[in-house]
């Protein structure tokens, strides 16, 4: 079936991508998504976080992994000292094979890629929790320009050029775009289920990491009691998640992510590049940020979303 679909090559990653219902994926994922969606049993519990490709899941991960095991592991112990963040959160497109009999219940939390209206039947029949994060798109965009470029290299292709990229990026033409359904997916969700669906952006967590912590591990039903605000805690998840401390670890700096998964193994170091606020200025003319923004203005409009 995926070879009837429309193709287009992936910013010249070694497999090319496939446009299915309105969104563009490389196989191993779309047959992932096929299958979740066949197979995949939510329980009321879970935690699902979902966001499109470079709008801050590893850090998300990190954050609610580091709150939601907070009685079990301190800062030495925990299991983000030896494993990347995507490591700690199974990946429901690719790892959903494994759920039924590796899962581990005590740590409710999935990650996935998936536009909202890809999502199994029973995590929305369930009830469980799902949290989106977004991001300014022309940050989006380069993270994921450097993000491929990087994996290209290592996995021995040419990258694409910025420019072109660009251009497929606007016309929707990227892993999991367009960027702008992909968020308005979920935006809509949000706004009809507020309890059940929280919409976070990138730029408010760097605003102010330990309020956004403090209103996520709410909403996820795991708030911090007095004393463990008395006691720093989520400050000290705070420290402990931030860039500067999870991109020096040593796990982070050297070791791979799906390692024997063929094309589709990184190294870690790759999914931790800047993690700043408008880092795009480096990057973007101003006539691509103010195509961009227009686009995004447009694409966004009616909504109540701004990004
Ligand atoms: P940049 O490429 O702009 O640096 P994702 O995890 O969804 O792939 O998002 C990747 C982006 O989040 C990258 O942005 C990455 O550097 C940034 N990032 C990773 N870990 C982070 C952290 N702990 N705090 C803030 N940003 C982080």
């Amino acid at each position: 079936m995926i070879a009837t679909l429309p193709k287009e090559n992936c910013w010249g990653l070694p497999e090319d991508q496939y446009q299915y219902q309105g969104f563009w994926l490389i196989p191993p994922f779309l047959q992932g998504a096929l299958s979740a969606q066949q197979q995949f049993q939510a329980q009321p519990t879970d935690i699902i976080l979902c966001s499109s490709p470079r709008t801050g899941a590893a850090w998300l991960k990190s954050l609610t992994f580091a709150t939601i095991t907070r009685t079990s592991y301190n800062d030495s112990t925990t299991p983000l000292l030896s494993k990347m963040p995507h490591d700690v959160v199974p990946f429901m497109e690719f790892d959903h094979a494994q759920f039924s009999t590796n899962r581990h219940l005590e740590i409710p939390l999935l990650g996935t890629h998936l536009p909202y209206s890809f999502l199994p039947r029973s995590i929305i029949d369930s009830g469980c929790k799902l949290i989106y994060i977004c991001r300014d798109p022309k940050d989006t965009f380069v993270s994921l320009y450097h993000f491929i470029a990087r994996h290209c290299k290592s996995q021995n292709t040419q990258p694409i050029q910025l420019d072109e990229a660009f251009e497929l990026f606007y016309e929707g033409v990227c892993p999991y775009g367009p960027y702008w359904d992909h968020v308005l997916g979920y935006w809509k969700a949000s706004l009809e289920r507020p309890d059940k669906l929280m919409f976070l952006k990138y730029e408010d967590l760097v605003e102010d990491t330990v309020l956004y912590l403090k209103k996520t591990v709410e909403f996820m039903g795991y708030p911090f009691s007095s004393d463990e605000q008395q006691q720093w805690v989520p400050e000290n998840i705070v420290k402990m998640c931030s860039f500067d401390n999870l991109s020096g670890l040593e796990v982070n700096k050297t070791g791979r992510h799906r390692e024997g998964k063929g094309n589709l193994v990184t190294k870690n170091n790759i999914y931790f590049r800047k993690g700043k606020v408008g880092d795009w200025k480096n990057y973007l003319t101003t006539e691509m940020a103010q195509r961009l923004d227009q686009r995004t203005l447009q694409k966004l409009s009616g909504s109540g979303l701004s990004l």
